[in-house]
């Protein structure tokens, strides 16, 4: 296994559970912001996983994981890129004449530098992957997140997806968490990218503690938008759920503001909010 730089503990924990050898990868960037990448090992022409989350600076990331891939393909006949966040899987089709779909374009390099599988983590639709044209699953992080949840006590509580997109991803997680779920209607404007509630006032959510799920944040707009309505319909505490933790642009303190008391997330991305370890989720899908 080699650990991409931005992926380096998820990395340790999964060559433990997968009883593999880690390589571990030194990188230097230099002044103009080009990455000068090492392998900090010896590779070999057993199957290797590379993995290296697509986070920022995504650009950096996604070359290294790139260059890791095709270093690791001039030994192995098989390599198996470990994506546990995949970025630019937001611009999966075109949603506006001449918009490039990033993810087609991803599949083209991924396959190109040698990769023979594709391993993400509750990528944002399934949409994204179908670019790709070798080998791919999505894992998802949901049941690990639920089982979080279940540790914490809260008053009769209730899923909430902030959007009509994210609506399976909340009935999977009131699936394995036992409660009810909702999904509010989100609308965004797809040139400033604001986003607003479109759902009417109810009163399911009165007195409730509420567990808003989302795959992930990135500016927080879209947490604060659906928090800020909720509190407005009398909810009690609203907790957030999200696999992929970006926090852009201090959306944390955004998200606390706006009356969120924890968010969860999960490792994929590293941060203060990532405590729930989805290595052995990845793990049991390599296997
Ligand atoms: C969008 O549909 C996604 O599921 C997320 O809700 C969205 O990408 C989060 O972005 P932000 O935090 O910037 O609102």
């Amino acid at each position: 296994m080699i650990a991409g730089k931005s992926s380096e503990n998820l990395a340790k924990s999964l060559s433990k559970k997968l009883k593999a050898n880690l390589v571990k990868s030194k990188v230097r960037i230099f002044p103009d912001g080009e990455s000068k990448i090492t392998i900090d090992g010896k590779l070999s022409k057993n199957a290797t996983i590379v993995v290296q989350s697509i986070y920022p600076p995504v650009d950096t990331n996604l070359i290294q994981v790139l260059s890791l891939i095709s270093k690791a393909r001039e030994f192995a006949k098989e390599v198996i890129a470990v994506i546990p966040y995949m970025g630019y899987a937001r611009q999966d089709r075109e949603f506006l004449p001449g918009e490039i779909i990033s993810m087609k374009v991803l599949g083209r390099l991924f396959k190109g530098v040698g990769a023979s599988r594709i391993i993400v983590v509750d990528i944002h639709s399934r949409i994204g992957l179908k670019h790709f044209k070798i080998k791919s699953k999505n894992v998802s992080a949901i049941s690990d997140l639920a089982e979080y949840f279940r540790k914490i006590n809260l008053k009769n509580p209730l899923v909430v997806s902030p959007d009509q997109g994210g609506k399976e991803r909340a009935r999977e997680f009131a699936k394995h968490f036992g409660s009810e779920f909702i999904a509010l209607t989100k609308c965004r404007d797809r040139k400033t990218g604001k986003v607003k509630i479109a759902t009417s006032k109810f009163d399911e959510v009165k007195g409730r503690d509420l567990i808003l799920v989302d795959d992930m944040i990135s500016t927080g707009g879209s947490i604060v938008k659906a928090t800020e309505f909720l509190k407005k319909q009398k909810c009690r505490r609203v907790f957030v759920a999200c696999t992929h933790a970006l926090l852009m642009d201090n959306a944390e303190n955004k998200i606390k503001n706006s009356g969120v008391v924890k968010i969860v997330s999960t490792n994929t991305i590293p941060g203060k909010t990532s405590v729930v370890d989805i290595s052995n989720t990845i793990a049991q899908a390599i296997k």
